[in-house]
């Protein structure tokens, strides 16, 4: 029988419960709380650090409680210029104040304006503006398609495309088509067709596909170096020799430069270390100067006016914020030197994590500031063991294909800085011992 006592009881350790619960909830730190936020509302498609970033200036990034971390990801690569660089947030706010979105409707003063600076700056007669990168990559692949049957005569239905192993142009439908690993393809249903896939690195390879499927061959697309797969740096000339084959079968040479052009990798366009120039360039992530989504296909005429009017587009490709932002993000490149220094600091920081005995560490490799340690898990430690560790030592950088941690601080780094980052990564490597 339900007393009055008893009824009076329950009603007490229902309160005292939910005053435990309350006290539970605000003992959380607000990570915590902000974590377990995003795994309720937010899908499921990453699977970041713990850490909860809130504010960023220049390399540094700060958390919600306020710890300090050097940041050796820099957005993968889209914020080269640094955290809120006040020249790039200046634009955006001035345009922010006057105009940001017109749509290719109509003509806006800046897009005009950005697209000969872009010419001037990487001479190409044209510049073809979109936001992310894998739209700059499906940009290309129309771009290259289109040129195959306009002005290669290849049949409509019979277009290849020639991709490489191990590739990562980003996530969409098609774009996806073109990688090998599962986790980016699998289980989207049917894919695009028209590709051929060879290993990368490999010149004999697309030679072989060129003398065998070369007539129906529009591109060959690559990423001068492989950023995803690990910062998988190909050999010497392995970029040129794909060129020459290209040039050889009346192919197009597409460069995805999204995460390695823009300085990253001690030269404007990766490409350069090999001495060539694609017949299409596309970037991304960092011409948006880490503040907006902006990307680009760059080609000449020949390759370009085959989209004719209505054929391609974008609502924001090259909105007035977007090519005002651009703008100031590629002369910050410049007037800070970042190729330089990118080159420069590059050195310095394999030099100085090359002396790093650990026997988790494989190999140390890379180019310009995108660098990698390849590991070696021992017992139950990983990679991701490691930079939970870095992260509490106070810097942030992320594994890639579980055993490949990823080096890419913003390219206005300094000595000091490199060395002090660098002593953080010994630590860490010590203390995993
Ligand atoms: C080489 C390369 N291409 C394309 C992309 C896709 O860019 P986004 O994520 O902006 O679509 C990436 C992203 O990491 C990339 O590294």
């Amino acid at each position: 029988m339900v007393t009055k006592t008893t009824k009076a009881k329950g009603k007490v350790t229902a309160a005292k419960k939910k005053v435990q619960s309350k006290a539970k909830a605000s003992s959380k730190t607000a990570s915590q709380r902000l974590m377990e936020m995003e795994e309720k509302y937010g899908a499921h498609n990453y699977h970041p650090l713990p850490v909860v970033l809130q504010k960023g200036k220049g390399i540094y990034v700060w958390d919600v409680e306020g710890k300090k971390y050097f940041d050796f990801l820099s957005s993968y690569s889209a914020v080269n210029q640094g955290h809120c660089h006040p020249k790039i947030v200046k634009a955006l706010k001035d345009q922010a104040d006057n105009l940001c979105l017109t749509s290719r409707a109509f003509y806006s003063e800046a897009l005009c304006e950005y697209e000969k600076f872009m010419h001037d700056y990487f001479g190409y007669d044209k510049v073809l503006p979109m936001n992310t990168g894998a739209e700059g990559v499906e940009t290309a692949l129309k771009l290259a398609r289109r040129w195959g049957v306009v002005k290669k005569g290849i049949p409509n239905d019979k277009v290849k495309i020639i991709c490489c192993g191990g590739n990562f142009h980003g996530r969409t439908v098609t774009v996806i088509t073109m990688s090998d690993d599962p986790s980016s393809f699998a289980q989207y249903g049917p894919l695009t067709p028209g590709f051929i896939r060879i290993p990368y690195n490999n010149p004999k390879a697309l030679e072989e596909a060129l003398k065998k499927h070369g007539k129906e061959v529009c591109a060959f697309i690559a990423e001068p170096i492989q950023g995803e797969a690990g910062v998988f740096v190909p050999n010497d000339g392995y970029l040129k020799k794909c060129y020459d084959l290209c040039k050889k079968h009346n192919v197009l040479f597409i460069a995805d430069e999204v995460q390695t052009g823009i300085a990253r990798t001690g030269k404007m366009l990766c490409s350069q270390h090999d001495g060539i120039r694609p017949d299409i360039v596309i970037l991304g992530k960092a011409l948006g100067g880490g503040v907006l989504p902006v990307s680009a296909c760059l080609a000449d005429n020949e390759v370009m006016l085959n989209i004719k009017p209505g054929e391609h587009g974008s609502t924001f490709g090259g909105f007035p914020l977007a090519a005002k932002v651009a703008m100031a993000a590629l002369k910050v490149v410049k007037d800070e030197k970042l190729v330089q220094n990118a080159e420069k600091m590059g050195k310095i920081f394999r030099a100085e994590v090359q002396k790093i005995k650990s026997p988790f560490i494989v190999q140390v490799r890379g180019r310009g500031l995108l660098n990698a340690i390849v590991t070696k898990p021992i017992g139950k430690k990983t990679a991701w063991d490691i930079c939970l560790k870095m992260r509490d030592n106070g810097l942030l950088a992320k594994p890639t294909h579980d055993d490949i941690i990823r080096f890419a601080p913003p390219l206005c780094i300094k000595e000091a800085e490199i060395k002090k980052a660098v002593a953080i990564i010994k630590k860490t490597f010590e203390q995993m011992a």
